[in-house]
């Protein structure tokens, strides 16, 4: 079973991002061949800044492999290592009518918010597309916002089968409903879009700060507090064990512990918990060309797959 992902490289990771995705994508490896790009073309419908689009490019690289993408069980590349996806779009391209892509959400969520759309926002889809056909992925796991896409890819290639003849997979998509919600500092998902992230990756002090500013109550030191609509608890929860945390439960409702001290032990318990990988990632960004090597070679796989489907696909369509 071939399982495929594409992420958009888009700024430092927080810990929403952590349970709400790297780990789903570290659970894929053990459960058939996993693929993992960084959607390097896709992230050209809006971030046009050449230096930016490198160096986000690297960092999400370095940020999945320190938090534990194992290159040797995941093929993970860039997605413009594999040029032949954007043939495959041209070819589907044929496939899709205006109106389908008309209806896509995300599209029209854009143009709601005034964007003047380019040619590459409106056939996002399409490259999506290709992006999933072309390695014939059996599984496409994904958020809940691209699963509209996934039913563009399988209408997609029902038409080009049924034109040319059964050569591409039809894949399914897996939706990652079961993971949480990761709420912010406010409360609200946590969000770059909402300015209320925790970095995984930032100084003590940033991060310490970041702890701070989450919003609670105002009650006063001494007086009980209700664990269950806490924005610290919520947090504490993701990382503590069962004991660590009934333990703090029992603080709360006891009282003389106020919110500055829960703060204070999940900063501590957070920063703990991400150690390790925070080693991992100063040595990574000490070592970049081994990250550039492993996505080098991640795109060598990738692209050796992508050609077989694409020889397949040039024949049948008339291109050979
Ligand atoms: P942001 O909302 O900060 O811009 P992204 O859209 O870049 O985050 O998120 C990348 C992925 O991380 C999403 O597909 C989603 O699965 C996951 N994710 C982001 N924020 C959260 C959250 N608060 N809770 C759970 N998952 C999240
Ligand atoms: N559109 C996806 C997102 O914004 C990223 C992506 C591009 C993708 N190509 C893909 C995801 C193929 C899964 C499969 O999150």
């Amino acid at each position: 079973m071939r399982i495929l992902s594409g992420i958009q490289p888009s700024g430092v990771p927080h810990i929403g991002n952590y349970f709400g995705m790297m780990q789903q994508a570290f659970e894929l490896q053990q459960q058939g061949e996993a693929f993992l790009f960084i959607a390097d073309y896709h992230a050209l419908t809006t971030s046009p800044n050449p230096e930016e689009l490198r160096k986000r490019t690297i960092e999400l690289a370095i940020n999945y492999l320190a938090c534990g993408l194992d290159p040797k069980r995941t093929v993970f590349f860039r997605q413009s290592d594999v040029p032949q996806v954007c043939e495959l779009t041209w070819i589907l391209n044929n496939m899709a009518t205006v109106g389908l892509l008309e209806r896509a959400h995300s599209y029209k969520d854009k143009l709601a918010k005034g964007f003047m759309p380019n040619n590459g926002l409106f056939s996002y889809p399409v490259l999506m597309a290709a992006d999933i056909l072309i390695y014939k992925s059996d599984v496409v796991p994904v958020g809940r916002d691209q699963k509209q896409h996934v039913e563009i890819t399988r209408d997609l290639a029902i038409r080009f089968n049924t034109t040319y003849g059964d050569i591409l997979t039809i894949p399914k998509s897996k939706i990652l409903d079961h993971v949480a919600i990761i709420p912010g500092t406010d409360g609200q998902k946590m969000s770059k879009s909402y300015n209320n992230t925790i970095p995984i990756f930032d100084s003590k002090k940033a991060i310490r700060k970041a702890v701070m500013n989450i919003v609670t109550d105002c009650k006063g030191l001494e007086e009980p507090k209700d664990p269950e609509n806490c924005n610290v608890v919520a947090l504490y929860k993701l990382f503590a064990g069962e004991q660590q945390l009934a333990e703090m439960k029992a603080k709360y409702r006891a009282g003389n512990y106020g919110y500055g001290h829960a703060k204070q032990e999940l900063f501590e318990l957070m920063w703990e918990f991400f150690a390790p990988m925070r080693q991992k990632r100063e040595e990574l960004e000490n070592n970049l060309d081994y990250v550039w090597e492993t996505l080098r070679r991640g795109g060598e796989k990738a692209r050796a797959a992508a050609e077989e489907t694409m020889n397949e696909v040039r024949l049948a369509v008339g291109l050979r």
